[in-house]
């Protein structure tokens, strides 16, 4: 049709396009990422880690760089296991047969799911992604097919990768905006397109944030995104003017 044909010219244009043998729907999301599992295990073996990342999260890679470089990180992962993001804990299946999340207890029957990483971003060191999707092509798929996380979630425990926490990935509330805030994170969820071209230009541009200033900063924009939610606030960005 006229979509593969856009699809065709892109992908000379740019060469950066993989695609994948299914139809691309909400509920087929985990079919992406067993496609992303076993593409990365393939094609990239020289690569040490894989990003996952949607498409309206902001993604600081000198960030993760720095945590992944402190001394304590590094040891215990850089040849090992890491399968690190913002973990949910005692996440319990949907089981309403309305929503878009419908678990029913035939394709599903524990109470909980082991705990993992939320799909808006994760990482997984060269270890864990082979462990992880090596899993997911063994075992059977379910039907219906639980979300994206939570299917990367049960083959990572039935690998035996246990998920690590790492508060410098955004979770549900919006993070306001704050430049020294944002270089500090590593992934910051509901930006805009238009506004993470903006947010780049800006932490990347001088001056640098101290350590204290990037201390300091992350707290106040936790804070306010905590108090954002409580209060019921629309989740519009707040302007957060940080000193150095
Ligand atoms: C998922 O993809 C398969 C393969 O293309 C397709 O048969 C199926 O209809 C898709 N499911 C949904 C819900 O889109
Ligand atoms: C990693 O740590 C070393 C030593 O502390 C430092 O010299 C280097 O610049 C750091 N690299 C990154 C990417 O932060």
């Amino acid at each position: 049709g006229p979509v593969a044909k856009l699809l065709i010219e892109e992908a000379r244009e740019r060469g950066d396009l993989i695609q994948g043998r299914f139809w691309d729907s909400y509920s087929n999301l985990t079919l992406k990422t067993l496609s992303m599992l076993n593409w990365a295990r393939r094609f990239c073996p020289q690569a040490h880690f894989l990003a996952k990342v949607d498409d309206d999260v902001l993604f600081n890679p000198g960030a993760l760089l720095r945590y992944l470089n402190r001394s304590t990180v590094t040891n215990t992962y850089e040849h090992g296991d890491l399968y690190l993001g913002r973990v949910h804990l005692h996440v319990a299946p949907d089981r309403d047969p309305d929503s878009k999340h419908y678990l029913p207890r035939g394709a599903y029957p524990a109470s909980v799911f082991p705990d993992y990483c939320s799909g808006t971003a994760y990482i997984l060191s060269r270890s864990s992604l082979l462990k992880i999707s090596l899993m997911a092509a063994s075992s059977p798929l379910p039907t219906p097919l639980p979300p994206e996380d939570v299917f990367v979630g049960l083959c990572a425990r039935a690998a035996g990768v246990l998920p690590s926490h790492c508060p410098l990935f955004s979770g549900g509330p919006a993070v306001p905006y704050g430049r020294c805030c944002y270089q500090a994170m590593v992934s910051i969820h509901h930006i805009s397109p238009r506004e993470m071209l903006r947010f780049w230009a800006d932490i990347h541009s001088p001056p640098p944030c101290s350590w204290l200033g990037l201390r300091a900063s992350l707290g106040v924009c936790k804070v306010r995104a905590m108090l954002g939610t409580f209060l019921g606030v629309d989740q519009g960005l707040v302007k957060v003017t940080m000193h150095k």
